[in-house]
Order: C-alpha cells, then structure tokens, then sequence
C-alpha cells in the first residue's frame, strides 16, 4: 500500500446522527471505558449473537471487557432466515424471560443479520431499549452496523419492516475478521467495492489493485468513511447522499427475492452493480471505461454468474425507491461522482440481464 494509506493499528472515531463509531485495534479498551462509566445504570446486559460467531468471536471479546458485568447470551441461528418476524417475536418473549425492562442494554456482536436484527430488537422492545453493536463480518464492519438502519425481512421482501435507531456506539475490532470464512470475506468485498467507488478514484484504485482480501486492512476506515460521511449529511435518506449507498442494491435485493435465502447478500451485490452498472451505461449516466472498471473487478473476484432472468424484474415492485409504480435505481456516474436516482425502463432491465447471462 502507498504511504497515503496508513497502517489501521491506531484508533479511529468518528460521530454520526446515530451514535459515535470506533474502529482499531483498541476499540475494545473504548467500549470497556464506556462500560465503566455507564454499566451500573444498566439492569442487565444481553448478548444477542449467532451460534458461529458465539463459538469464534465470543470469548476473545468477553475476555477484553472487564467491566461488562453479568450478561446473558441468546443465540440464534446463523444465516438470511434470522432475520424474520417470526425469530423478533420470540426475541421480544425471550427479553421477557430473561426479566428484561427498560432499563436493560442489548449487546449486538456477530455479522449484519445479528446487528439488524439486534437493533430492530432494541428499538422496538417495550419502545425501545438501548443498543452497542460490535460488527464481527467484513459487511457489518464497513456497511451494516453503520448508520441506524434496521431490520427484517417479510416474506421475500428484504428489510420490509425496519426502524432508523440511534446506538450507543459501534465497535470495530479488525482482528475479529480472523475468523471469517472466506465465503463472507467475498461477500463484504462487494460493499467494500461499493464504498471505494463512492469514495472516488484514490480509494477506487488501491481496490482495484487489491489481492489478497487479508491486506484490506489499511483501506477499512476509508470504507467505512464512505457511509459515515453520507449519514452525517443526510441521515434519514432524504437526499441524494445516502441513497448513493443503494448502488447495485435495487437488482441485488430483486435477485436475492428470487433466489432465495442461500445466497449470500454481498454477492448479491456483486450482480446488482454488475447490472446496474450496464443500465447506466444504456442510459448515457456512467462513462464505458468506468462500466468496465467495475465489471472487470467484479469478474475477477465472482467469476460464476447468477442465475437470473426476466423473472427477476417482477422483484423489484416491492423496492422502496420505486415512485408512483415506476421502478427507481440510484445509478453511478464516474467514481466519486454523486449518483442518479432515477426511473429505469423494462427495456434496459432485460438487456442488462440478457447481457450478464450471456458474458
Ligand atoms: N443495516 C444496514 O445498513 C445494512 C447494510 C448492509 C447489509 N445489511 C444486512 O446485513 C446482512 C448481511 O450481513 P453479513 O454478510 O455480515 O451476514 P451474516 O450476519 O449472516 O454473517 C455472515 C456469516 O459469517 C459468520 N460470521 C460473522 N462474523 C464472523 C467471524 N468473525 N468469525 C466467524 N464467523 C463469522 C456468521 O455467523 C454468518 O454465518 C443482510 O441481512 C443485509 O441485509 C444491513
């Protein structure tokens, strides 16, 4: 990496509408600072986690925060599926078991299902409980423990039902990746892709030139400055700014609604901007060489394509950028560039996806 990039060994944080963000080696040791200064007003903690990130993560984290107290860990099965009505329910019954009341903290560790889940949890029991969300996935670390957004899919709507809710801070502790399979590195790779190309060329390039996903660490705070910077300015998706961050979402949330829970969302992301890049090719919005860029680079690291087909469009109806009926894409311009949010024909829909079947 060129000396522009500094090593990510010192402790970054940054303040955001919903709640201060910290990230470095010693983020744990700020998250152990707040706990002494506020654990005694908490009447208990409970840990909301996964069965995989329970077994990997769990213990080193415990072991570095000495003033957390008793807690209570539920764990819930890994995976898209979590993310359900049904699984909140009994989470709110469970709090109730556990002799949860308002004044009790949720603790969110494990990868973005975990968080989205924790914090729809969190912002809904009993109107709402307080929340610290410690993201153990790449995609939780740089795009969905950021930002307040939570959670949970209805049927194969993804995030139907969700709330924007303040936490008490996000943790990210770059060592947890050690554990992840290499199948999720991927996965977060297509939102990192997405960070870096929001970020503009100086960001865009070293990931491009980027290897060995092992060596991304110098670029995190640069990723995750992408979606910070966009919900300090427009917090509530109102403009522009954080809409840029649905970049490849609306194709991605249609194919995973058509292929199912098994398919992992960075990789549906992958195919989404892969798509939507092409479409805004068609439409004149984004530069040939910039479309191939992102092609390219998305081919490099997903050579096996999606099973999609015009079936996928059908999908899209339930997109909450979609206006008055019409299907809405926020589209790229040149990296760095803000991006379009506009109405997108059937016509250009179905060559893009004639094209990515054929490629
Ligand atoms: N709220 C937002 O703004 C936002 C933004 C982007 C994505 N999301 C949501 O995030 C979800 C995807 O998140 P994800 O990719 O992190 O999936 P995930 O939560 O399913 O985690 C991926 C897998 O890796 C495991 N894992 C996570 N960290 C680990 C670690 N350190 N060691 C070992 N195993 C580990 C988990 O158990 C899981 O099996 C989707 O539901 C998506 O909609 C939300």
């Amino acid at each position: 990496m060129p000396s522009n990039f500094p090593t990510f060994g010192l402790m970054r944080n940054w303040e955001t509408p919903f709640g201060p963000v910290y990230a470095g080696q010693e983020a744990f040791q700020a998250l152990d600072a707040w706990l002494l200064e506020h654990r005694e007003s908490y009447s208990q903690v409970l840990i909301l986690t996964d069965e995989q990130v329970h077994e990997a993560c769990i213990p080193f984290i415990l072991g570095n925060l000495a003033h957390l107290g008793e807690s209570s860990i539920l764990e819930i099965e890994s995976g898209e599926s979590s993310k359900s009505l049904d699984l909140l329910g009994q989470l709110y019954l469970a709090l109730l078991d556990y002799g949860a009341d308002r004044q009790s903290l949720v603790l969110s560790i494990g990868g973005g299902v975990v968080t989205d889940l924790g914090g729809m949890l969190a912002s809904t029991f009993m109107r709402g409980v307080d929340h610290v969300l410690i993201p153990t996935s790449l995609l939780g670390m740089v795009d969905a423990s950021i930002g307040g957004k939570n959670g949970v899919n209805v049927g194969s709507f993804k995030n139907l039902a969700g709330t924007f809710a303040p936490s008490c801070g996000v943790y990210v502790q770059p060592d947890l990746l050690t554990s992840l399979p290499e199948a999720h590195w991927r996965a977060g790779w297509a939102e990192c892709l997405k960070h870096a190309y929001l970020m503009g060329s100086h960001v865009w390039e070293e990931a491009i030139a980027l290897r060995e996903l092992a060596h991304l660490r110098p670029l995190l705070p640069h990723l995750m400055e992408a979606k910070i910077q966009r919900i300090q300015t427009d917090p509530f998706e109102q403009g522009l700014e954080r809409k840029a961050l649905n970049l490849g979402h609306s194709m991605a949330h249609a194919a995973e609604a058509h292929l199912g829970p098994d398919l992992l969302h960075g990789d549906a992301v992958a195919a989404g901007m892969w798509l939507e890049f092409d479409i805004a090719e068609s439409m004149g919005l984004c530069a040939a060489e910039d479309v191939a860029a992102m092609k390219n680079i998305i081919d490099h690291w997903w050579p096996e394509r999606l099973r999609l087909d015009d079936q996928v469009i059908d999908r899209l109806r339930g997109d909450k950028k979609n206006h008055a009926g019409a299907v809405r894409m926020a589209l790229p311009g040149a990296p760095g560039a803000p991006v379009t949010l506009t109405e997108v024909s059937e016509f250009n829909i179905k060559k893009a996806l004639a094209s990515y079947a054929s490629n």
